[in-house]
């Protein structure tokens, strides 16, 4: 395979060229992205068009489709704002943060012949500009803004797209399939779609 040199993407609109470029290829290296996530220092200005809070809830807002092989879409978490414990239907994800902190919560998948409390893992603060990264074979995550003072906005690639995955029920190991929905797709509130199902 060629290798083709990275280059630090100064905005956004290079980052997302960048990752058309990356994710043209079928073999997904994934550091390679994570670093290139990485590289980009986040600045308000361009990504403030789709970051669109809720007063109640943490919205997903689409950014770009990748040509089909990917989804990217801007989070917006206020004060106290969490997803569930949830999968990734066996796509790549990547999360960076563009401001502010999250607290991410990784759990083993529960064992389906005995319901109980789901073992947690490991726990991390994410910091601003920070890329991280889950599958399926990696385990559950849950997300959450923890700060009472801060709201939270984080850049999220999904490949391939997907537009359901499973939520989990942590006392239980219940799961629960779940559709899920944009607040917005490029910069403009989604009609019909104000019930938002959790996750991501
Ligand atoms: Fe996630």
């Amino acid at each position: 395979m060629e290798h083709t040199e990275v280059v630090k993407p100064e905005t956004l609109d290079e980052l997302i060229k960048a990752l058309h470029d990356i994710f043209e290829s079928d073999c997904i290296n994934v550091e390679e992205v994570q670093d290139v996530m990485e590289s980009y220092e986040s600045k308000p200005q361009e990504w403030m068009q789709y970051a669109k809070f809720d007063q109640y809830r943490y919205t997903r807002n689409l950014v770009d489709e990748g040509n089909g092989k990917f989804n990217l879409m801007i989070l917006c978490w206020g004060e106290g704002h969490g997803s569930s414990i949830h999968d990734h239907t066996n796509s790549h994800c990547f999360m960076k943060l563009l401001q502010g902190q999250l607290k991410e919560t990784l759990f083993d998948w529960p064992d389906t012949k005995s319901l109980g409390d789901m073992v947690q893992r490991s726990q991390r603060i994410l910091q601003e500009n920070k890329v991280a990264y889950i599958n399926d074979s990696l385990g559950l995550h849950r997300v959450e803004n923890v700060s009472h003072t801060e709201c939270a906005v984080s850049l999220h690639l999904y490949s391939p797209p997907f537009q359901s995955c499973q939520t989990f029920d942590q006392r239980t190991g219940h799961r629960n399939s779940v559709k899920m929905t944009f607040w917005s797709k490029y910069g403009e509130r989604t009609p019909f779609e104000t019930i938002s199902q959790e996750n991501n």
